[in-house]
């Protein structure tokens, strides 16, 4: 079956195909998970420096080329990833209208502003915040909006800043997931979400075409964030993928990896390879091949040295630690791990926005299915926001 979106289907084939890849846990493996399966690509990922994966990290289309040695399918999933950007139309704001608003938020607001079209309805602001974007709706379309927001504060501070801009805007202060919020959806109506987490617009998508309502504008972030134990898709290709995707799974197009100094780098190589070392060591002394998360941790007891960190995370998990244990030797054995964390992670990396695509096609595929016209696109340039990916839906006219 094929919607007006046919790259869905072969993300689908092609991410199903290659699930050996990019599900499963880097951090709960005590080597390259591939070691068997593809000792050739193993050898070639652990042939490269720190440098060179940060590299790769940059470049997506160099890293596609060079995994399709062993991924065939690298260079089509990398292409299917692919999709055009919104033309940005320069709308006019009054001045003022950015004060208060950090400069990345302002440049997503009045991207998310110029990208979509001006209908002439009402609009429904779904999970506002203090209502940015919703101002700059009413100062630039000259219609009322409505901004549902769950936390108090922020509702109240939105108000007060629509009232000294004289903007005609009602906060309401409430959860989107109760049934009492469907009230303020609407036929006549353009509702939009930007960067309302995981099932929060998902639910709003679901109530829009329940009430048939003329447009719908939605940029999704924070997939993971879903209230049953597993993805459930909304499309009729999606009902029928193969994938079953867990939580972890739906984290995968969040993880971007963003450049990072020295000192930070420095940081996370501690902290992680503390984690994979307590890991092997608690594997050992459980004679389990199980891994054991261990909560967060106070940054400041990471400088007291390994040994201090096992003994805390022993605590944590209720393990008792006898006087002989090498810790010098579990130490190694964590930064080893962390190497294959990174290297394996190289790999998962070629799949992120190829996984994204699938998931805003889901939404979009669902959408078409209910009798909206359906497109897909950037709003922005990444380093403004890596979720920058836009879906707009507007009802199909009755004949
Ligand atoms: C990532 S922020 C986005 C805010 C705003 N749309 C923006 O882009 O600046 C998500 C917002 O959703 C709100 N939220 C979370 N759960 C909610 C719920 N159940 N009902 C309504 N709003 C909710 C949060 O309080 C937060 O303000």
């Amino acid at each position: 079956m094929s919607g007006c979106f046919p790259q869905f289907e072969r993300l689908d084939e092609l991410l199903t195909k290659n699930v050996a890849f990019w599900q499963f846990m880097p951090f709960a493996f005590e080597q390259l998970v591939w070691e068997k399966s593809q000792p050739e690509l193993c050898q070639w990922l652990m042939s490269l420096s720190d440098d060179v994966i940060e590299c790769y990290i940059q470049d997506g289309k160099v890293l596609a080329d060079e995994l399709a040695r062993w991924i065939p399918d690298a260079v089509e999933l990398y292409e299917l990833s692919h999709v055009t950007a919104y033309p940005i139309e320069d709308k006019v704001l009054p001045k003022g209208l950015d004060v208060g608003i950090p400069g990345r938020k302002w440049q997503q607001i009045t991207a998310f502003n110029g990208a979509i079209p001006a209908l002439q309805l009402p609009w429904l602001e779904w999970c506002a915040g203090k209502g940015h974007l919703g101002r700059v709706l009413a100062a630039s379309h000259q219609m009322p909006v409505t901004s549902l927001e769950w936390q108090k504060t922020l509702c109240d501070e939105g108000d007060v800043a629509a009232r000294q801009l004289n903007l005609p805007i009602r906060f309401i202060h409430g959860d989107a997931f109760s049934p009492e919020s469907e009230q303020h959806i609407c036929a006549e109506q353009h509702a939009v979400a930007l960067h309302a987490c995981g099932d929060l617009h998902v639910s709003l998508l679901q109530r829009v075409t329940a009430k048939q309502g003329k447009a719908v504008t939605i940029s999704p972030c924070c997939y993971h964030l879903i209230r049953d134990k597993q993805y459930q898709p909304l499309s009729q290709i999606g009902k029928q993928s193969e994938m079953v995707l867990s939580k972890h799974d739906l984290r995968l197009p969040l993880q971007e990896t963003v450049t990072a100094g020295e000192r930070v780098r420095r940081q996370r190589f501690v902290e992680v390879s503390f984690r994979l070392g307590f890991d092997s060591l608690q594997r050992h002394l459980r004679s389990s091949n199980d891994y054991m998360p261990v909560p967060n941790v106070q940054k400041a007891l990471l400088n007291d040295g390994f040994a201090a960190f096992c003994q805390w995370a022993a605590e944590k998990k209720g393990l008792s630690l006898h006087d002989g244990v090498d810790y010098d030797h579990w130490q190694s054995q964590g930064e080893q791990r962390f190497h294959f964390v990174d290297r394996m992670e190289l790999v998962r990396q070629l799949f992120r926005r190829p996984l994204e695509m699938w998931l805003v096609y889901d939404r979009a595929s669902y959408m078409e299915e209910s009798g909206y016209r359906v497109s897909v696109g950037t709003f922005c340039d990444k380093p403004v926001t890596p979720r920058n990916i836009l879906i707009h839906a507007q009802l199909n006219q009755k004949s």
